[in-house]
């Protein structure tokens, strides 16, 4: 499907948007896994929350939905059911990467599937760790999905240092560790998100820099009532779009703000961007906050690469405030991008190119500068959620719009979107 922007001239009102994605994966996972009936509010309402439901549901878990709340029925320590068929995580790296650590523990065998895109995403970062716990996993030669997993009575704690900046590694070596006697240590010398830690309350500890997480089956999650925060990488998409747009000022309310996710803001307001929160509270070992948001005038910065780990999901937004701000954009030390629904450096480049910029593409990055000279452009989202609501919100800030391609691709985290654009575009 291709979808036509049109320019807008003004942004304004508020927005109340679904659930966090990682929040929402987490809050299902730990719901399952815990014995007894938990309660999950404002969960997300993406295709990628779905599979991980999906997956638990095909274990035994029984999920009941009631307006804004989702009850789950989770079976408790290593009591999930061989499911009757492969274990589909479709599009979702996180669905695929999390349950991992929990099926290596339990007394059945089982498979995992993933759709085009996922099939073609790197499992052994995660197949590395879980092998070195004793865990019998089977994969493609070049690590990738399907893998099948074999469960075992013998899987061992670990301490593991690891060696990419991921929240999806991290937190598949703490859900295998969750279902072991002894005590693992996961170390981690960049910072990720740190959802899976904080929601499970580990001991966390710092030496000589590095985050030191331990974790054992004493960690083992309960029944609970989880209140999901508006998501931080969705509410990124609004804001370029508020900030350059003129006389504007939008109002996200409820957004999570945990500091190993919030970088789209510190970038943002270092490029010159009006963003005040509001309203800060804790909630579920949570920040969460609203975000208002007027026009201003922006300017591209230098982006310190120790913050690219906690705007991953944000690059390719920030890449299109970057286009309507002054000066010259360039990015770093970003090659994980490549491992992304899409490559996204290639998807972007290509965008950008088709705009008539001039772009540098680098293994790990890229730049560009110039001015656009396509005055009808035509973005391809290469099926990517994150590349098709970049550039749709580009398209409503060029003078005479713009389409996407292949568009439904939105609906794997924010099947509202259009909706929601409606709500707050004059
Ligand atoms: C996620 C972690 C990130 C992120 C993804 C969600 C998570 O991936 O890009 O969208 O919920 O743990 P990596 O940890 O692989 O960078």
């Amino acid at each position: 499907m291709e979808h036509q922007f049109n320019k807008i001239n003004k942004v304004e009102g508020s927005l109340s948007l679904p659930g966090d994605k990682s929040i929402s994966h987490r809050s299902v996972i730990f719901s399952s896994l815990a014995k007894g009936e938990s309660v999950i509010h404002n969960l997300g309402n993406g295709e990628d929350v779905k599979s991980t439901i999906s997956c638990f549901s095909s274990m035994g878990v029984s999920f009941e939905n009631h307006n804004d709340t989702l009850t789950v029925k989770g079976l408790g320590l290593k009591n999930l059911k061989k499911p009757p068929a492969p274990l589909n995580a479709g599009n979702s790296g996180t669905t695929a990467r999390l349950i991992s650590g929990v099926l290596v523990n339990q007394n059945f065998d089982s498979e995992i599937i993933g759709d085009e895109s996922l099939s073609r995403r790197p499992m052994q970062r995660i197949i590395a760790p879980l092998t070195l716990m004793g865990a019998k996993i089977l994969a493609a030669p070049d690590g990738t999905l399907p893998i099948k997993i074999f469960g075992s009575k013998n899987i061992h704690s670990i301490e593991y240092q690891i060696p990419v900046a991921s929240a999806q590694v991290k937190s598949c070596v703490i859900l295998s560790g969750l279902h072991l006697d002894d005590e693992s240590k996961v170390i981690e010398n960049i910072p990720s998100r740190d959802h899976t830690e904080r929601m499970l309350g580990l001991k966390v500890s710092y030496e000589s820099g590095n985050k030191v997480i331990q974790v054992s089956n004493k960690d083992y999650p309960v029944a609970n009532e989880y209140y999901v925060p508006g998501d931080i990488s969705t509410s990124a998409f609004f804001m370029p779009l508020a900030l350059l747009t003129g006389n504007s000022e939008l109002l996200i309310k409820n957004v999570s703000l945990n500091e190993t996710r919030n970088g789209v803001i510190t970038i943002l307001k270092a490029m010159g961007g009006n963003i005040a929160a509001e309203n800060i509270k804790q909630n579920n070992g949570e920040i969460t906050g609203d975000l208002l948001i007027k026009t201003s005038k922006l300017h591209n910065i230098e982006i310190p690469s120790d913050i690219i780990p906690n705007i991953i999901d944000e690059i390719p937004i920030l890449t299109i405030a970057s286009i309507l701000a002054t000066g010259k954009f360039s990015i770093r030390n970003a090659k994980e991008l490549r491992g992304k629904e899409s490559d996204r450096i290639r998807a972007i480049c290509s965008n950008l190119k088709h705009l008539g910029l001039n772009v540098i593409e680098y293994e790990d990055g890229f730049e560009f500068d110039g001015d656009i000279t396509n005055p009808f452009p035509v973005f391809e989202s290469f099926e990517d959620h994150r590349i098709a609501m970049s550039f749709a919100i580009l398209s409503l800030l060029l003078l005479n719009g713009g389409k996407v391609n292949n568009f439904n691709s939105v609906a794997i985290s924010n099947p509202d979107f259009i909706k929601q654009l409606k709500t707050i575009s004059r």
